[in-house]
Parts: structure tokens; C-alpha cells; sequence
């Protein structure tokens, strides 16, 4: 089947087998390596990016469901001059260690950030509780969330990562 979408501002024309995820469309056809895949079934997070705004699970998203979507990946929430907001608190935090499951952290933070940019430690750690970390703990990730917030208040910004 043929799909168009916007990923990351550029639209894309793509041919996808109807059982195909939105993930693997990602990885595998658009390159897009930094959503990661991990259980393929809704429980890690590990594959979060953001979908007409929302934050979502690419893996269980058909591709074909995207069709005349914005989508939004972790590739398009950086930028090669500078670290971002998030990137920046996430360095000064530790707030990872081995990084996989930090694309989703991002996203799903950006997401939260984007809408609530006043959200508290217990609502980080509500929206973030669907995103499963192996080995960094959970502490230092809403610390550098919490300290994030301050760029997404700032008004008429660009778009923060
Ligand atoms: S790979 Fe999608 S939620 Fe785990
Ligand atoms: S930093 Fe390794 S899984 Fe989170």
C-alpha cells in the first residue's frame, strides 16, 4: 500500500505491507534508527514517538494507520549545533546509562513537557510509568525532566527536544 506522512517536517511517500508497524516502517524503510523497539507489544516504551502531538507506541501502530499524520521522532527532536533542553538535563542528570530506552523517555517527556510544561515530579513519574528503564533507576530521569520544564515555558520558543 502506498502512505504519505510528515516525519519530522519532510513528507514521505512510502510502500508498506499492511501488517507492517509504523516502528519497522520507521527503522527499516525511513532509516529512522533511534525509535527502538524492544518487547513489540505495548509495555516498554522503548519505541515512543509523537503522532499528531501525541506520544505513542510506534509498535503498535500500523504504518498504513499514519497515512496524513505528523509524526514526530526522536531524530526530530535534536539538532547537530546544540544538545536540547531535555538532552542537556538528561547529560547533567545521568539520567542514562546504557540509552536505549532514552528515545522514548524524550519523546514521551517532550510530549508531557509540550502540553504541561508546569507538570510536577508525581505527574512525570505518572506519565513516564509506561517507559521501562533496565538500568539507570528512575530518580535521576524525573530529575532532569523537572528541570527541563523551564524551556518549554519560555513563550514563542521553537520546538524543544
Ligand atoms: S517496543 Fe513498543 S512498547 Fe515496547
Ligand atoms: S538507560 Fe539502559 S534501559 Fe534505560
Amino acid at each position: 500500500m502506498s502512505i504519505r506522512f510528515e516525519v519530522n517536517g519532510k513528507t514521505v511517500d512510502v510502500e508498506v505491507e499492511p501488517r507492517m508497524t509504523l516502528a519497522d516502517c520507521l527503522r527499516h524503510q525511513l532509516r529512522l534508527t533511534g525509535t527502538h523497539v524492544a518487547c513489540e507489544h505495548g509495555v516498554c516504551g522503548a519505541c515512543t514517538i509523537i503522532v499528531d502531538g501525541d506520544a505513542i507506541r510506534a509498535c503498535l501502530m500500523l504504518a498504513v494507520q499514519a497515512d496524513g499524520a505528523k509524526v514526530v521522532t526522536i531524530e526530530g527532536l535534536s539538532n547537530d549545533e546544540t544538545l536540547t533542553p531535555l538532552q542537556s538535563a538528561f547529560r547533567k542528570h545521568h539520567a542514562l546509562q546504557c540509552g536505549f530506552c532514552t528515545p522514548g523517555m524524550i519523546t514521551t517527556a517532550h510530549a508531557l513537557l509540550s502540553e504541561e510544561p508546569d507538570a510536577d515530579a508525581d505527574r512525570i513519574r505518572e506519565v513516564l510509568s509506561g517507559n521501562l528503564c533496565r538500568c539507570t533507576g528512575y530518580v535521576s530521569i524525573v530529575e532532569a525532566v523537572l528541570e527541563a520544564r523551564a524551556a518549554y515555558r519560555k513563550p514563542h520558543r521553537g520546538t524543544p527536544g
